[in-house]
């Protein structure tokens, strides 16, 4: 198979095929250039590597399938050493995974889950249950708090089932709350009632491999706050009555000038860990207001480094994931009008001052040595 997205692995399969069969007709070839052919330099340390460096488990990437062709794209993101973990911004949302009722189609989880795997990433599945991204034949359908139940199973069941084995975390349920700590108004909520939440979270249990992480994620809980409170409240409550949950998701959609503070993500981490749940930053993105200058690009980069040295110090803080990782396709340009360029590579494919801020924290988180018996 030709895959000319990955160019090291055709490389590498090439040479071992060539060691094994091809070594005979290759042979004047050899002797007439002694240097090997597929030598190449030792790899700098990625963002990954720095990550596994410093004790996290990893540090990865949202990948969106809309830029798949792009190769200079591609190469990065399907990066061990950069990105060791990816996470499909929107292929395994449930107006693709189920189009029509009980009909599923996996194609654009697969185009990011099947290369991440042959480049030996981890993955963060996302997501199960959402307000958003719904198809027209659920958010439509005149359903009772039985048959919504039945179709909220069998989704989880065969995506579940899908991607066995393959997703280091499920975010099973995503932003069920209201800024205000109440729950939030959606079709889950209207016909189900809160008990949603539960049930997915024992479905998730139910038809998931074993050891899968399962994960409620949400914006606006990286402080103390009403919603983060909130969610810490519903964890109890959960602990209390046997309902699984593994970790809670800060998905942290940042604006420079007006983020949270260092001490600010840590104390709000310290809500699930100190109950014995693990957390990630799991959307991390610093938006700007444009037009951009050196200056809130330095703010940026402050941002950046403050939110990963904030999960890097929490013990129980397993990665970051950036939301995208390219400002062409980023999520925030076309949410936020007037804000942009909040990822840590430019539209040139060139790193900003944001990506060797996050560098130098990973290697003094290494240098630190809190982390090395996770
Ligand atoms: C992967 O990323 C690392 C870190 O940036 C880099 O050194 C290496 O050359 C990259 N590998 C490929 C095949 O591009
Ligand atoms: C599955 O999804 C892909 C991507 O959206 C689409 O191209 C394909 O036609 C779909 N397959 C079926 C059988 O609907
Ligand atoms: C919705 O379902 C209820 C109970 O099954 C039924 O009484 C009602 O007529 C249905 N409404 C529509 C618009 O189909
Ligand atoms: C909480 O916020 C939601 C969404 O803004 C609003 O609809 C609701 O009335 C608020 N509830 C309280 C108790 O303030
Ligand atoms: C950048 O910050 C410096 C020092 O605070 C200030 O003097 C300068 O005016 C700022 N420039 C812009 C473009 O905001
Ligand atoms: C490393 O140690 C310093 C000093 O104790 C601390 O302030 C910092 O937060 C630690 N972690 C990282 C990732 O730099």
């Amino acid at each position: 198979m030709l895959n000319f997205r990955y160019p090291l692995a055709l490389c590498q399969a090439s040479t071992i095929k060539m060691k094994a069969s091809l070594a005979l007709a290759l042979l004047p070839l050899i002797i007439a250039s002694p240097a090997p052919v597929h030598k190449r330099p030792k790899p700098a340390p990625g963002l990954g590597d720095l990550a596994k460096r410093a004790g996290l488990k990893y540090f990865g990437t949202a990948i969106d399938n809309v830029v798949l062709d792009n190769d200079d794209y591609t190469d990065i993101a399907f990066n061990e050493s950069e990105f060791n973990q990816v996470t499909p911004s929107n292929g395994q949302k449930w107006v693709h995974i189920e189009p029509k009722k009980g009909v599923f189609n996996y194609t654009l989880g697969d185009e990011i889950v099947d290369p991440s795997k042959d480049e030996g990433q981890m993955r963060r599945c996302h997501n199960f249950v959402w307000h958003n991204q719904l198809p027209d034949w659920l958010t439509t359908g005149n359903w009772t708090k039985t048959t919504l139940l039945q179709v909220l199973e069998n989704h989880i069941k065969h995506e579940a089932d899908y991607y066995w084995g393959d997703c280091y975390a499920w975010d099973v349920v995503n932003e069920a709350f209201e800024d205000n700590g109440t729950y939030r108004s959606d079709i889950w909520l209207n016909t189900i009632g809160p008990s949603y939440i539960e049930h997915a979270f024992r479905f998730a249990r139910k038809h998931t491999s074993p050891g899968t992480k399962l994960y409620y994620n949400d914006y606006g809980i990286e402080r103390v706050n009403a919603k983060s409170v909130a969610v810490q409240a519903m964890i109890k409550d959960f602990q209390a009555r046997g309902v699984p949950i593994d970790g809670v998701g800060l998905q942290s959609h940042f604006t420079a000038g007006r983020a949270p503070l260092y001490s600010d993500i840590r104390a709000a981490q310290q809500l699930y860990t100190s109950i014995g749940l693990e957390t990630a930053l799991t959307e991390l993105d610093v938006r700007i207001d444009l037009p951009d200058n050196a200056n809130k690009t330095a703010a940026q980069a402050r941002v950046y480094a403050d939110s990963v040295r904030a999960c890097v110090d929490e013990e129980g803080c397993v990665g970051v994931t950036v939301w995208d990782f390219w400002d062409p396709v980023s999520w925030v340009p076309e949410s936020f009008p007037g804000q942009g360029n909040a990822c840590l590579w430019d539209e040139n494919f060139v790193r900003k001052p944001a990506y060797y801020a996050v560098a130098d924290v990973l290697k003094r988180g290494a240098a630190n040595g809190t982390r090395w018996e996770r």
